[in-house]
């Protein structure tokens, strides 16, 4: 038996950070996971955009990832330093390029409910869109440009912040766990060997797989589910090659290509409701290079250098689960669907918050999970 302040259900981006969050309070912090190198960070493109990421019914979305993009410089500047090690944090800006008149017209409504929510937006001519990015093929319409979206290397990101998690002190366990519960409280967690972990706080933050965490009375399991993803690792050597991250929709398809600092693109993702299988599948493949091809012709000539597929734990409003449940001392912080890697600073902050002193930021107040009860 051990005794820890913390214990957080998940090694992926959001139980990383949160352990690093906790441990910088001064607590005490084990994270448990099954397969630690497994994860949505993996496969992610780790756009910072939630202005491109824009959908007219997921307002406080918007607001919770603009409040956490703000945060980004410092949470990565932090990383860094006390890691030693990049996380690729890009100021890049990123365009949504319309594909016809259709797509153009959908965009300006966009933009101008954008604007109504005092978002930094703005339209761009299809002349002024390739004059900014010449590698985009011609004839595109027009866009949406938001200068204020960025990006970050999610495997970087992820193997920096357990660096700085393990020099803070948090110890990370290669195991299931089962979550103990003494009436309405949480008293730890069981590792697959029988070890008891004693704990007051138990922060479940197992992506996907968080509505299966063993122990879990039904009341409190997470409404998440896997929404399986797949992205390309693009590179065209000695090209002249994309500077913003551009969003598009290909005949009503969406795709996202994001230029890395070191010259490879990622072309994203697909969405598909296939519960946990993450075969890759040839479709979705051939589907991503075709419409990454129709945005930049000269990706045809590009090297395929991995293809890679993960899975979201999306939520039923996809927004993400955060805060306290009806056991006291058991922390969702889980559902981030298609902004975990946007999402972390917030997440980590917030229930780092929470654990320490007792209260759950005003920021997050609309994200527990309290919202699907009144709902239902
Ligand atoms: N954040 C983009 C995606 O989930 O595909």
């Amino acid at each position: 038996m051990s005794a820890s302040d913390v214990v957080v259900l998940g090694a992926g981006a959001i139980g990383t950070a949160v352990a690093w969050r906790c441990a910088q309070r001064g607590l005490s912090v084990t994270v448990i996971d099954p397969a630690p190198r497994n994860g949505a960070w993996r496969t992610a493109a780790g756009m910072l955009a939630p202005i491109t990421e824009l959908h007219y019914t997921e307002t406080p979305l918007l607001r919770l990832g603009i409040d956490s993009l703000a945060r980004y410089p410092a949470f990565a500047a932090e990383v860094g330093e006390e890691s030693g090690a990049p996380v690729g944090l890009l100021a890049s800006g990123a365009v949504m390029a319309a594909w016809d008149g259709a797509d153009l017209a959908a965009l300006r409504d966009l933009h101008a409910f954008a604007r109504r929510l005092g978002v930094d937006a703005e339209l761009l001519s299809g002349r002024e869109l390739r004059a900014l990015e010449p590698a985009l093929a011609a004839g595109l319409p027009g866009a949406m440009y938001a200068p204020g979206d960025q990006q970050v290397d999610p495997r970087l990101l992820h193997r920096a912040l357990v660096t700085a998690a393990g020099r803070g002190g948090v110890v990370f366990v290669e195991s299931s766990g089962s979550v103990l519960i003494d009436g309405d409280r949480v008293r730890g967690v069981r590792l697959a060997d029988g070890t008891r972990i004693e704990s007051p706080h138990v922060v479940v933050a197992a992506g996907c797989w968080s509505h299966a965490v063993a122990g879990l009375p039904a009341s409190v399991r997470p409404p998440v589910r896997p929404v399986k993803g797949q992205t390309l690792r693009l590179r065209l050597p000695g090209r002249p090659r994309l500077t913003r991250i551009v969003r598009g929709w290909v005949k009503g398809v969406p795709i996202y290509l994001v230029p890395r600092a070191d010259g490879a693109i990622i072309a994203g993702a697909s969405v598909e409701e296939r519960g946990f299988d993450e075969q890759p599948r040839a479709g979705a493949v051939y589907e991503l290079l075709r419409d990454a091809q129709s945005l930049v012709p000269e990706l045809g000539e590009a090297v395929l250098e991995e293809i890679s597929t993960g899975l979201r734990p999306g939520s039923p409003d996809n927004a993400p689960v955060i805060g306290p449940t009806a056991v006291d001392g058991l922390i969702h912080a889980t559902g981030h669907h298609r902004n975990g890697i946007l999402l972390a600073p917030i997440t980590a902050d917030g229930v780092a918050t929470l654990v320490a002193d007792g209260a759950l930021p005003d920021e997050l107040a609309a994200f527990t999970m309290d919202r699907f009860a009144a709902v239902a």
